[in-house]
């Protein structure tokens, strides 16, 4: 059965949530299937799909095009749509109107919002329009060009507290789960039990609510280096590879298509 934002709420010291990205239908479907609890469509697109060394590039038209497809293939997962770079930060009334497009023609359930104090009133006004926002805190890689390179947040008794202290302010401002990325995992831990909501955890340690993995970097599908919080859990990139090579071959070798694939 599709889940909702209750299901999500409710799991909170009851179960571990398990999200990951997707993009596109085929991988949305298996996701589905598997009845993930979360498929968020991540900005992280602009890196994994459109090849771009960061997320800054992503569009909303972007996040329209593939929301709305992977809404398509899942039957039963919570899909959240990032709000991409600069969504959020003209106006608080063009971020509620660009949240309102996701779920309007894109049919995703929740939004996901990047940044702590700074998007307070965003949120609240978002969430006031009647659509669930998912926070995130921690590393937040909209900043790239301010920070200079990705890299663990939360490391200092001050940055720590300003951590802590954003997580609340968040669930003040109705977030229904809180993304803590790149945070070291005794910091997630005080936000998890610090707050009522969710914590979903990407590189911030076993004591989150549950935990988030961009697919591609559970396949394999990447080609660089990944941080020291994935986990890959197939080479499917080698399986591709093998899969088009042989089918190379026999093109060439002319074995392929032979009288079993002729008409
Ligand atoms: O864009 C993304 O995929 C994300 C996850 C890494 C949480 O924000």
């Amino acid at each position: 059965m599709k889940k909702n934002i209750l299901n999500i709420l409710k799991s909170k010291g009851q179960k571990k949530l398990v999200a990951t990205t997707a993009y596109t239908f085929s991988v949305a479907k298996l996701i589905s299937d598997l009845d993930f609890d979360i498929i968020l469509v991540g900005d992280s697109l602009g890196m994994v799909i459109k090849g771009e060394n960061n997320t800054l590039n992503v569009t909303m038209q972007d996040m329209l095009y593939h929301s709305s497809i992977v809404s398509k293939a899942n039957h039963n997962s919570f899909i959240v749509a990032d709000m991409p770079f600069l969504s959020c930060d003209i106006s608080i009334e063009q971020a509620v109107k660009n949240a309102g497009a996701l779920i309007q023609k894109a049919s995703v359930d929740a939004v996901k919002v990047e940044g702590g104090f700074s998007k307070v009133e965003t949120i609240r006004r978002i969430v006031g329009a009647g659509i669930p926002v998912m926070g995130h805190l921690g590393l937040n890689p909209q900043k790239i060009l301010k920070m200079g390179r990705y890299s663990v947040q939360g490391k200092t008794a001050k940055e720590e507290e300003n951590l802590l202290e954003a997580s609340k302010a968040l669930v003040e401002a109705g977030v229904f789960v809180i993304v803590l990325e790149c945070v070291p995992a005794s910091l997630a831990k005080k936000i998890t039990e610090a707050v009522n909501v969710p914590t979903i955890g990407i590189g911030a340690g076993i004591h989150c609510d549950g935990q988030i993995l961009v697919s591609t970097d559970i396949f394999g599908l990447t080609d660089n280096t990944p941080p020291k919080f994935v986990k890959t859990y197939a080479k499917v990139g080698d399986l591709m590879k093998n899969a088009l090579s042989e089918y190379k071959s026999e093109v060439l070798d002319g074995i392929f298509p032979n009288d079993k694939f002729s008409y």
